[in-house]
Formats: structure tokens, C-alpha cells, sequence
């Protein structure tokens, strides 16, 4: 990295060559006020963040550093001029109450330049139609970042600037109101707005920030809750590095099951003689009583160590939600096997997305996705397949819309038509079923034009002729009268994931959920080796989880028959070393699986499953 001398508030500093001035000001703990500044995206148009450089006023999100710079952030000019500027922007800005005055950062910049705050007057202009999101345009400031969020970070495209000169406003799709707007209700625009303008509706302050993992898919972004009495009030994207503040309609709207009355609290036995069957409209305690911890658990203990002795360890089964922490699955995994002395462990890694991990595990060591998210924005050709990501992975989708409005090649594979084929350059609608076709076409093609990478193959792939002569069959005529699809744009399509690198696939359950879902993934890596398009940047496999812990509780070894690390529970010398460890004998047979348990309970060789 090449540095670079400048001096910043009489202190002389190495800098980043290319860092803005912003950025390394914040590295050295200095503030330099901020209202239009969004991170990782060039904007400038408030110019609140002025400071003054070699005698001229420079706004410094925007202006990188270079050699031999003296920066002032708090000299006279730079300070008159900020005051300027703000006194510019508290002219037309009216708040419609004190909640949104309260978070607005420009009124908080008047407090402490000794300004006067926006006043709170009512607005008959306010747009109320969004069922979750309140616009006031008399507190809009033409900041933009709201336009920035939508159109350029989450790539919906709804928001924008409208009208000319004095007129310019914000506007939503055609200029209709916000709640008729295409709007997906990602929060984007509310998280960016830095004064209120657009709130959500049920906004209230908050005590405490708590910083944790969005508990729905399995992009893992981060979240952040605004905490009062003990009560989630409001989420907003955090800063990870799955998601760089961005979130979705379910992170950040989807947090009020927290609150839920109906969520339990206490534990809860049967009432005795209340048959088993579905609640209906009985209310929970016509069923249930509550009883304390100790009574609970000892009831379970002795009710578990009554089943042990009568059938042995086997009949017990225990399932555990992935949306649980790597260290609760872990210590479900080692309660199941050690205390109870049964493999019958599961979660949900095992029936959505095993196909990707069992085929990944066995082509490429690791059953897991091979690149960061981020990386989805170096892919030069980016392939789709059997995914519905907009509304399952939005946020994984903004980078992919993203990526296609920078140049990148986008192909989405999916028998139905989805919203992301909007941003594609191809959009293949196969016949359901007929992926392994479609792709092994492809290798086929790509083996015949002679694109393959062939060191990578020499180097790093292994049973290569044998794999070749199996494609035999798979002319394009048999594929696009199998597949549906036309052979000229499987040629078209193939040509691009072979020379158009580096290139990566995206694929969720349309994929996975057959029969022959391990054949589907193993068609899509093969496609990778024989390119090369694996261990590069914007080269990879991405398999896109369901639950946001599906990847830990396999790793933490929540499946039959592996131990944590995927270590195999028939290897007596694994065994031995875990035994060793955890100081309990193992079982060492392989256990059910989920939906073998189930079926397992129906013929009574199940008795009891633990749920967690
Ligand atoms: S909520 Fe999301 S989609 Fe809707 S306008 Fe805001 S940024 Fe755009
Ligand atoms: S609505 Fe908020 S984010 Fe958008 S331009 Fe206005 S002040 Fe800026
Ligand atoms: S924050 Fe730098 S120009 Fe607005």
C-alpha cells in the first residue's frame, strides 16, 4: 500500500494514498461533521463535512488525500463555512414532530452550532401510504442518500430525484405516492435518511443499542436493535461484513415476535389427563400449566432416563433450530450424544441444502459456500440457478443487481420467471428437473470449443477423462430437446461462463429439494473445475442458506453420524478422541435423520424427541 505524508490538525500522519479525507480523519479519532456522506459510495452534495486544505475549502468526503496536504478541520473559514451551510439547510426544514426531530442529525449539528432547531408544524404534504415507512417532505434536506440506498446499495430502484431547480424533490417510482410505489420495504432509505424525513412509523427511542445477527436467512447480516425497557423498538442494518448495513423487509421490519405476548416464558407441562392433539382455539393454559425450572426439569430427566431403560438410548431423538448459536449447537450436539447416548441429532442442514453440502464436501473438501458475499461484485459473469433471491436473499441479491448494472453478465436459471431475470442478460426457463442436462451441456460445449482451463484441471482435478467421456451423450440437440431450451443459447450461455471470468454460481433449494439435488450441484461444480472458476476472486460456488446458522450447526456437528468438524462417529479413532475430550462414551452408530425420526415416531421405535 503506498503511504502518503500529510498533516491534519497541526499532526503530521501517514496516510492511504486514495483514502478520502473523511476516512482518515476518523482514523486518527478526529469528527468532522457528516449529513449526505454514505459509506462506500461517492455522494457530496451537502458539503457539511467542509474542511479547509492548503488554504482552500475542500468538502472532505469526497477529496482524497495526496501528498504534502495541510488539512484543518476546525479552522475559522472551515467553521464559517459549515455554519453557513447549515444555516442554509435549516432555512426550508420543518419537522412534524418531536420523535423526528429527536433523530434528526442536522438539528443535533444546529444544537451544537448554537442554531436554532427546526420547528414542529404539522404538513398536509406527509405521505402516510407505506404501510411501514412515514415520508415528510418538508424535512427533507436533498441529501440524496435515500436515493443512494435504493438505487445504488439495494438496487431496487424506487427512489429518486424529481423535477428541476427549486422544485426538486424526492419521488418514488413514477412520482406516485411512497405505498403505491414497487417500494420492497428493505428500510434502506429510513436506516440512510440522516434527518427523519423518512421514519418508520412506529419509531420510539431507544434506551440501549444491541448489535447481533438478523435471525432469519442465511446471509447473516448484521442487525442492530434500538432496546427500551427491556422491549426491541426499532432495527436498522448494521455495518457487517455480509451485509454493510443494508437489511431486508424481514430484518428490519420482522423484529415484533420479540415483543409477542405469546412467546413463552415460563416452563410448561401438560395438565394432567388434557389428551395430546392440536391446540385449536383453547387457550395455551386450558393445556398447559406453568411450573418452575427444577419441576420441569426433573420432570423431563426422570421421564427420558424411564424411556433409556425401558427401549435404550436409541429411541430418544433430538432436532435443533438453526437459528441457534454455534456454541447452543454445540452443546445440544454433546448433551444428545454424551447424556443421552444417541446420534439421533439432526437440524435443518440435512434436508435443504445437504445435496450442496454432501457434493461440495466430496468435490472440494468443504461443504461450504466458497467466497465472501462482497466478492459476488468481481464476478464478471454471475450464473443463477433455481433461486428466487430477491425475496429469499435480498440483501445477497442487491449485490448481484448490482454487479449486472456495473457490466457484469448475468444468466438466471429457473424453470418460473422471477423479479431478478429484470437485471439479467439471459433469462433460461428449463423444463423443471432437467438442470444436470442443461449444465453437463454446457461442459460438454466448453470441452468441445476447447475453453476449458486446463492447467487448473491438471493441477487440481482428478478422474478428468472419464468425467469427459460421461458427457458424451450431452449434445446440444438432446439437451434442448430435453431441457427446453434453445441449443443456441446454451451456447451462448456456456461461452460466457467460460471466457467471461472470473465467473461464480448462486444456487438455493430449486435445485436441491429432487431427488436428484446432489447430481444438480455436483453438474454446477464440475461446470467451476473444468473453468477454473474456483479459488479466485469473483470465481466460486455459493450455495445461499436458508436459516442464518444452517452453516454452524452442521459444523458444530448437529447431524447423525458427524461430529462436530464433520468428523465421522463410525471412526472408532475419532470416537476415541472425542470420548477422550468429553469424558462419555459415544454411540457409535449413525442416527436418523429428521424425517427419518419422524417416520421412526410412527412406528414407535422413537419415544421421545427433544426439540430445541
Ligand atoms: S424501503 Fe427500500 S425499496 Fe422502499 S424506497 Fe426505501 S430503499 Fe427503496
Ligand atoms: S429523504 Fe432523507 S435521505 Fe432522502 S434526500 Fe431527503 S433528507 Fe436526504
Ligand atoms: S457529508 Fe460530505 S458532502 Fe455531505
Amino acid at each position: 500500500m503506498v503511504m502518503v505524508k500529510v498533516v491534519i490538525n497541526g499532526m503530521e500522519v501517514e496516510a492511504r494514498d486514495g483514502e478520502t479525507i473523511l476516512g482518515l480523519a476518523r482514523r486518527f479519532g478526529i469528527e468532522i461533521p457528516t449529513l449526505c456522506y454514505y459509506e462506500g459510495f461517492s455522494n457530496g452534495s451537502c458539503r457539511v463535512c467542509v474542511v479547509e486544505v492548503n488554504g482552500r475549502l475542500m468538502p472532505s468526503c469526497i477529496t482524497r488525500v495526496s501528498e504534502g496536504m495541510k488539512i484543518e478541520t476546525e479552522s475559522p473559514r472551515a467553521r464559517e463555512a459549515r455554519l453557513t451551510i447549515l444555516k442554509l439547510l435549516l432555512k426550508n426544514h420543518v419537522h412534524r414532530s418531536r420523535e423526528e426531530r429527536d433523530r434528526c442529525v442536522l438539528c443535533g449539528y444546529a444544537v451544537r452550532y448554537g442554531l436554532e432547531q427546526a420547528p414542529i408544524i404539522s404538513d398536509e404534504r406527509l405521505d402516510d401510504t407505506h404501510p411501514a415507512i412515514v415520508f415528510n417532505p418538508s424535512a427533507c434536506v436533498m441529501c440524496r442518500k435515500c436515493v443512494i440506498a435504493c438505487t445504488m446499495d439495494q438496487n431496487n430502484d424506487i427512489i429518486a430525484v424529481i423535477g428541476r431547480g427549486s422544485g426538486t424533490r424526492i419521488g418514488f417510482d413514477l412520482d406516485v405516492p411512497m405505498g403505491k410505489s414497487d417500494c420492497v420495504s428493505c428500510g434502506a432509505c429510513v436506516d440512510a435518511c440522516p434527518t427523519g424525513a423518512l421514519m418508520e412509523k412506529d419509531w420510539a427511542p431507544a434506551d440501549k443499542v444491541v448489535e447481533t445477527t438478523c435471525p432469519y436467512c442465511g446471509t447473516g447480516c448484521t442487525v442492530e436493535y434500538g432496546v427500551k425497557d427491556g422491549r426491541v423498538v426499532w432495527a436498522r442494518g448494521g455495518y457487517g461484513p455480509a451485509n454493510e448495513g443494508k437489511l431486508c423487509i424481514k430484518g428490519k421490519f420482522g423484529f415484533h415476535y420479540i415483543n409477542s405476548p405469546e412467546r413463552l416464558t415460563k416452563p410448561l407441562v401438560r395438565k394432567p389427563g388434557v389428551p395430546k392433539g392440536p391446540l385449536n382455539d383453547r387457550d395455551i393454559h386450558e393445556v398447559f400449566m406453568e411450573v418452575s425450572w427444577d419441576e420441569a426439569l426433573n420432570i423431563v430427566a426422570s421421564r427420558i432416563k424411564e424411556i433409556i431403560s425401558k427401549y435404550g438410548p436409541a429411541s430418544i431423538g433430538g432436532i435443533m433450530s438453526d437459528r441457534s448459536t454455534n456454541e447452543s449447537l454445540y452443546a445440544f450436539q454433546k448433551f444428545m450424544r454424551c447424556a443421552i447416548g444417541s446420534d439421533n441429532i439432526d437440524q435443518s442442514a440435512t434436508l435443504c441444502h445437504e445435496p450442496s453440502a454432501w457434493s461440495l464436501a466430496t468435490q472440494l473438501g468443504f461443504g461450504a459456500a466458497t467466497n465472501p458475499i462482497r466478492d459476488i461484485l468481481n464476478a464478471r459473469t454471475i450464473l443463477v440457478v433455481g433461486s428466487n433471491i430477491n425475496e429469499t436473499h435480498p440483501v445477497i441479491a442487491s449485490y448481484v443487481k448490482r454487479a449486472a448494472k456495473q457490466g457484469s453478465h448475468l444468466v438466471v436459471v429457473n424453470p418460473m420467471h422471477t423479479e431478478l431475470a429484470r437485471y439479467a442478460e439471459y433469462e433460461i426457463n428449463l423444463r423443471p428437473g432437467t438442470d444436470v442436462v442443461l449444465f453437463s451441456a454446457m461442459a460438454k460445449y466448453i470441452l468441445d470449443m476447447g475453453w476449458y482451463d486446463e492447467d487448473f484441471i491438471g493441477k487440481f482435478t482428478e478422474g478428468f477423462e472419464e468425467w469427459r467421456r460421461s458427457l458424451e451423450p450431452f449434445t446440444l440437440d438432446f439437451a434442448e430437446r430435453v431441457t427446453g431450451v434453445p441449443a443456441d443459447i446454451i451456447r451462448q450461455v456456456a461461452r460466457l461462463y467460460a471466457l467471461e471470468k472470473p465467473s461464480m454460481i448462486l444456487w438455493t433449494l430449486g435445485i436441491t429439494e429432487h431427488e436428484n439435488g446432489t447430481e444438480n450441484v455436483s453438474s454446477l461444480i464440475n461446470l467451476a473445475l473444468l473453468t477454473g472458476n474456483v479459488g479466485k476472486p469473483g470465481s466460486g460456488l455459493m450455495p445461499l442458506r436458508g436459516q442464518n446458522n444452517v452453516q454452524g450447526g452442521a459444523d458444530m456437528g448437529c447431524a447423525p453420524g458427524r461430529l462436530p468438524g464433520y468428523q465421522p462417529i463410525t471412526d472408532a479413532e475419532v470416537r476415541r478422541r472425542f470420548e477422550e475430550l468429553w469424558r462419555c462414551k459415544l454411540p457409535s452408530f449413525v442416527g436418523f435423520r429428521s424425517t427419518e425420526m419422524i417416520e421412526m415416531a410412527r412406528r414407535g421405535l422413537i419415544k421421545a424427541m427433544i426439540i430445541v
